[in-house]
C-alpha cells in the first residue's frame, strides 16, 4: 500500500477512536445537542475544507490551464481571496436572518441545503462536456458562499443557547465543538485531497458534497428533538413580523437565491470586491468608533476601542495564516520534497497538519491557560494576540530559512520545514483565534454584541481578501511554463520574508508597545 493511503487509513482510525472517546467522556456533563451540533459542524467543515484543499490547485491546473502559469495563478489567488472573503462576510447577514426571521433550525437547514447543492455542482462540473464550465464553477462557489453564511455562524450561536450565560460548562462545550471543526477539516484535507489529486478532481469535490449531505441529515433528524429551541421567533410564528407583507420564509429564500448570481459575478470582479470590502469596513469601523467615543460610560467606550484596535491585528493574522489554502499549497506543490518512502504525497494533504495539530494541542493549551491563570500569570488578551502574531512570524521564518539555506540542488526543501511551519502557525491560531471570539463577547456593550461579532467576522473577511492579494505576489511574471523550482523558491522566500516575517513581526511589536494602553482601556477585563 502506498504511503498516502497509509496516512489516510491511520488518520481515519485515529478519528474513529478519538470521537467516541470524547463523546463517552463527556456524555454526562453536556446536553445531547452538543453532540448533534458537533457532528453537523464536523461534516460541514469536512465539505468546506475538502473543497478548499483542492480549489487553488484545481484552478491553476485545470480551469485556467490555457493561461500562462503566472496569469493562471494571479487569477486563481484573486478568486480564492474573494471567495474566502465572502465566506466570512455573509455570516453577518446569516446571523441576522436567524435572529429575526427564520430561527436557527430553518436557517441552518436552508444553508446546509445550498451548500450540498454547491458541492455537488462542483462535482458534476467535471462530467463530460461540463469540464471547466465557468458558469457552473462560479455558480457552485456562490452556492457555497451563501449557504455557508446561513450555516456556519448559526451552528455556533445555536450551541450557546443550550447553556446559561454564565454556565461553567460553556467553555468546555466550545472546546469540544472546536475539536469537531478540526476533526472534520483534518479528515477532509486528507481524503478529498487524496481522491481529488490522485484519482479525479471531481470525485474529490463530490466527496465534499457527500460530507455536507451527512451533516445536513444529522442536523435535520436530530434537531427535531430540541423542543422549543431554535424555532422561528414567536412574533414571526404569530404573524406579527412580515417581510414584503408576507411570512418571511419565502422572501428570504427568494432573496438568497437572488444573491447567488451576484456572488458568482463578484468572484470575478476583483477590484470591485476589494472596494466593497473597504467601504463596508470603513462604515462599520466608523460606526463602532462613533459608538466608542460617544458612550456615556467612559469604560464602555474604551473597551470598544480595544476591540477596534485588535480588529486590525486580527485581519493581519488571517491574511498570512490563510496562505495555507493558497500560496503555501502551491509552494508545497512546487518546492517541497514530497517523495517519502517511494511515494509522492499530494500537496493538498499537507494542509491537514493544521487541524491535526489543533486536535492534539488544544487540550494542552486549555490546560496551560488554566494553570497560568491559577498562578496569576495568564497573559492578557492583547498579549495573547502578540504571541499569536509572533508564532505566525516564526512559522514563516522557518520556511524562509529552509528555502534560503536548506533547499537541495533541485530547489526542494524537506517536509520537516513545512511541518514545523504549520506547528507554529497552529500555536499562533490557538493563542489568538478563540481568545478573540470570547473577548468580543466580553468587551462589547450588551446591546451590540451581535453587531460587533459581525464586525469581527468582517475583519477575518478582509484578512482573507488580503491573503489572496499576497498570494498574487508569489506568482511572479518571470515564472512561466517550465520555470525551474530554484526560481520559484526565491520568489516564495522573498514574499514570505517581507510579508510573513517582517510585516507580521512588526505588527506584533507595535501591538506589544500598545499593551499598557490597551490594558488600561480594558478596565479590569482580561
Ligand atoms: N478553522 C476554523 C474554522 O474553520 C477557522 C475559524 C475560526 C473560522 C474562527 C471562523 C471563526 O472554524
Amino acid at each position: 500500500m502506498n504511503l498516502t493511503l497509509w496516512i489516510l487509513t491511520v488518520g481515519w482510525i485515529f478519528v474513529l477512536l478519538w470521537v467516541p472517546f470524547i463523546i463517552y467522556t463527556n456524555r454526562k456533563t453536556h446536553p445531547k445537542a452538543l453532540f448533534v451540533l458537533f457532528f453537523a459542524e464536523m461534516w460541514e467543515r469536512f465539505s468546506y475544507y475538502g473543497m478548499r484543499a483542492l480549489l487553488v490547485l484545481y484552478m491553476t491546473k485545470v480551469l485556467f490551464v490555457d493561461l500562462a502559469q503566472s496569469a493562471a495563478e494571479i487569477k486563481s489567488y484573486a478568486i480564492y481571496g474573494s471567495y474566502t472573503a465572502m465566506v466570512y462576510l455573509l455570516p453577518v447577514l446569516g446571523g441576522l436572518v436567524a435572529d429575526k426571521y427564520l430561527g436557527f433550525r430553518r436557517t441552518i437547514i436552508w444553508g446546509g441545503f445550498l451548500m450540498v447543492l454547491g458541492h455537488f455542482t462542483l462535482g458534476i462540473q467535471g462530467i463530460g462536456d461540463l469540464e471547466g464550465n465557468m458558469p457552473l464553477f462560479f455558480g457552485a462557489l456562490a452556492l457555497i458562499i451563501v449557504g455557508n453564511g446561513f450555516f456556519k455562524p448559526n451552528v455556533s450561536s445555536f450551541l450557546g443557547k443550550f447553556y446559561e450565560t454564565d454556565d461553567p460548562r460553556k467553555d468546555g462545550a466550545f472546546s469540544i465543538f472546536y475539536m469537531g471543526v478540526n476533526i472534520g477539516s483534518f479528515l477532509s484535507m486528507l481524503t478529498c485531497g487524496y481522491v481529488g489529486q490522485n484519482i479525479n478532481w471531481h470525485y474529490g469535490f463530490g466527496l465534499a458534497g457527500i460530507g455536507m449531505l451527512i451533516g445536513l441529515t444529522v442536523f435535520w433528524i436530530f434537531s427535531r428533538g430540541f423542543g422549543e429551541k431554535g424555532l422561528q421567533p414567536k412574533e414571526v410564528q404569530e404573524g406579527k413580523v412580515k417581510l414584503f407583507g408576507i411570512k418571511p420564509d419565502l422572501p428570504v429564500i427568494v432573496l438568497s437565491l437572488a444573491a447567488i448570481p451576484i456572488c458568482a459575478l463578484m468572484l470575478n470582479l476583483n477590484e470591485v470586491m476589494s472596494t466593497i470590502l473597504l467601504v463596508i469596513s470603513l462604515l462599520i469601523v466608523g460606526y463602532l468608533l462613533y459608538h466608542a467615543l460617544t458612550a456615556k460610560d467612559k469604560a464602555t467606550g474604551q473597551r470598544l476601542l480595544v476591540v477596534i484596535v485588535l480588529f486590525f491585528f486580527h485581519a493581519v493574522f488571517w491574511a498570512l495564516f490563510e496562505q495555507a489554502g493558497g500560496s503555501i499549497t502551491l509552494f508545497t506543490e512546487k518546492n517541497v520534497d514530497r517523495f517519502i518512502m517511494g511515494t509522492e504525497l499530494p500537496a493538498s494533504i499537507f494542509q491537514s497538519f493544521n487541524p491535526l495539530f489543533i486536535i492534539l494541542l488544544a487540550p494542552l493549551f486549555s490546560y496551560m491557560w488554566l494553570r497560568l491563570n491559577k498562578a496569576g500569570k495568564e497573559p492578557s488578551t492583547p498579549m495573547k494576540f502578540v504571541l499569536g502574531l509572533a508564532q505566525l512570524a516564526l512559522g514563516f521564518a522557518i520556511i524562509v530559512i529552509g528555502a534560503k539555506y536548506f533547499a537541495n540542488s533541485e530547489g526542494l526543501v524537506s517536509v520537516a520545514f513545512i511541518a514545523f511551519m504549520y506547528l507554529f502557525h497552529t500555536m499562533g491560531e490557538l493563542s489568538l483565534s478563540p481568545v478573540g471570539l470570547s473577548m468580543v463577547t466580553k468587551l462589547s456593550p450588551g446591546k451590540v454584541v451581535g453587531f460587533v461579532m459581525g464586525a469581527w467576522f468582517l475583519s477575518m473577511s478582509i484578512g482573507n481578501k488580503m491573503a489572496g492579494w499576497i498570494g498574487t505576489l508569489t506568482a511572479s511574471e518571470s515564472i512561466d511554463e517550465g520555470a525551474h523550482p530554484m526560481e520559484t523558491l526565491g520568489i516564495y522566500a522573498n514574499t514570505y520574508l517581507i510579508w510573513g516575517v517582517s510585516v507580521v513581526a512588526g505588527a506584533a511589536l507595535i501591538l506589544f508597545l500598545l499593551i499598557p494602553l490597551l490594558r488600561k482601556w480594558m478596565h479590569g477585563i482580561h
